[in-house]
């Protein structure tokens, strides 16, 4: 038999290797695998905020600036999301190829995912989430969400199948919460889902990966369940329009843009990698920031750890307590201290959650000045910061009740054909109105 040829390594899979095991022995660098999340290690042993502008340079990805965020302005006749104007959106892949195609009104959808570990989302799964209905009702383009339940239950030793696809389905609900249009949505359960369309493509995948490249990409140990070196075909798969046949008819021949986190982009530049030997369009990237855990910004948030998190669920009164006893605060040692030299909000938790969550830029750069000069106190700031959670976590709630079965059904129905707006190109009357206006 033929000795297995080594695979040329492409460009994007050659940028980096995300090997944890290689970062252990380093000690210093940040780690940022889609299952660790931490700050690069000082002397004391504490972990600093993550360097974003490494990690682009360690991706290879572009970073979004003024005149991207202003053509898509230009394009959409929306105003950048705050996500987008304070650069917690910060990275892409390919974002002007898809703005082009918005431009001549050729279709292109969204896709994004969430593993369901735990039954109840948090205020870091938030994120994404938010930045895609504001995307969606931007372009007016389709969505695809892909609920993992199957990885969930093969990178959780514990977790048993019935209960990720239980965890699946409330997330669903959750997510719905959020305000998609349930014409342009569809949500599906990996175990649910899989079939058809889906199953080719994940099969036409896993062949192009070889276990030398999963395990470059995402430092696989001998001991690790086979399940896991061949997920990454599976979270690929919904890259490619004909995994939906129903939606995007069988060609593949669509283009998508994932809104993700940073982490999530290991698997997608095996995906671009793929994308070009399956000859379907690569998909476009645009990456988001951690949310910070309460502890601090040298991690991300844990659904499984508790104290970390505040979830969907909390009431106003836990949402409370948890930021006044966990939020990692910049503020000075002592009352007395911090007026006279100051806060630092670069670090502070409760800062930072504002500036993901609070709407009034001028208020925002408010906090953030009186912050630095001491005359906002800790407390003050934090106070803010939990009416501000409160707000956003309440109104999810509310919107949460109105969330039927029979929605659920809707957003998760595989037979309904129902994303006929694709028949007209995405975005095409506001195209057509655009050069209208010109003339
Ligand atoms: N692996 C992701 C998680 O654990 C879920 C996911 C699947 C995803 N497909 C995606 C996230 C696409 C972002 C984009 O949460």
């Amino acid at each position: 038999m033929a000795e297995p040829q080594p695979q040329p390594p492409t460009t994007e899979l050659a940028a980096t290797s995300l090997n944890p095991n290689e970062n252990a022995n380093e000690g210093q660098e940040q780690k940022v695998t889609p299952w660790e999340v931490e700050g690069a290690k000082g002397a004391d042993g504490k972990a600093a905020a993550i360097d974003y502008d490494r990690l682009v340079e360690q991706f290879g990805t572009r970073r979004i600036d003024a005149d991207l965020i202003k053509r898509f302005e230009d394009l959409t006749g929306v105003r950048a999301h705050p996500f987008l104007r304070r650069g917690l959106f910060f990275s892409h892949r390919d974002l002007a190829s898809i703005l082009d195609r918005f431009e001549k009104g050729k279709p292109f959808y969204l896709y994004t995912g969430r593993g369901p570990s735990s039954g109840s989302m948090h205020t870091g799964h938030m994120v994404p989430f938010l930045f895609c209905k504001y995307l969606q009702d931007a372009f007016h383009a389709p969505l695809v969400i892909q609920l993992t339940d199957d990885e969930k239950f093969l990178f959780k030793q514990e977790l048993k199948l019935e209960e990720a696809h239980a965890f699946a389905i409330q997330n669903a609900k959750d997510i719905i919460a959020f305000g998609f249009n349930p014409d342009l949505t569809f949500m599906f359960s990996n175990l649910d889902y899989m079939g058809g369309g889906f199953y080719a493509n994940v099969q036409k995948i896993a062949k192009c990966i070889t276990y030398s490249q999963a395990r470059a990409a995402f430092g696989f140990v001998d001991s690790d369940n086979i399940g896991k070196v061949h997920f990454a075909s599976i979270q690929a798969a919904p890259s490619f329009s004909n995994t939906f046949p129903h939606i995007f008819g069988p060609k593949g021949d669509i283009p998508c843009l994932i809104p993700c986190a940073i982490d999530q982009d290991p698997y997608f530049r095996i995906t671009r990698d793929v994308a070009v030997r399956l000859k379907y369009p690569k998909p476009a990237l645009i990456h988001a920031q951690f949310f910070p855990a309460l502890q601090g910004s040298g991690t991300k948030m844990s659904a499984s750890k508790a104290e970390t998190a505040i979830y969907i669920t909390d009431t106003p009164n836990q949402i409370k307590k948890k930021i006044n006893s966990h939020a990692f605060s910049g503020g000075g040692a002592t009352a007395e201290l911090h007026r006279e030299f100051g806060g630092n909000p670069d670090v502070d938790v409760a800062f930072q959650w504002l500036k993901f969550f609070l709407e009034d830029d001028e208020e925002l750069e408010t906090i953030e000045r009186t912050y630095r000069a001491g005359t906002l106190s800790t407390s003050e700031l934090k106070k803010r910061c939990i009416e501000v959670v409160t707000a956003i976590v309440v109104d999810i709630q509310e919107r949460r009740k109105g969330v039927t079965d029979e929605l659920v059904r809707k957003f998760m129905d595989p037979t309904e054909k129902k994303i006929v707006q694709l028949k007209e190109p995405v975005g095409g009357i506001k195209v057509e109105e655009k050069k209208a206006a010109k003339k």
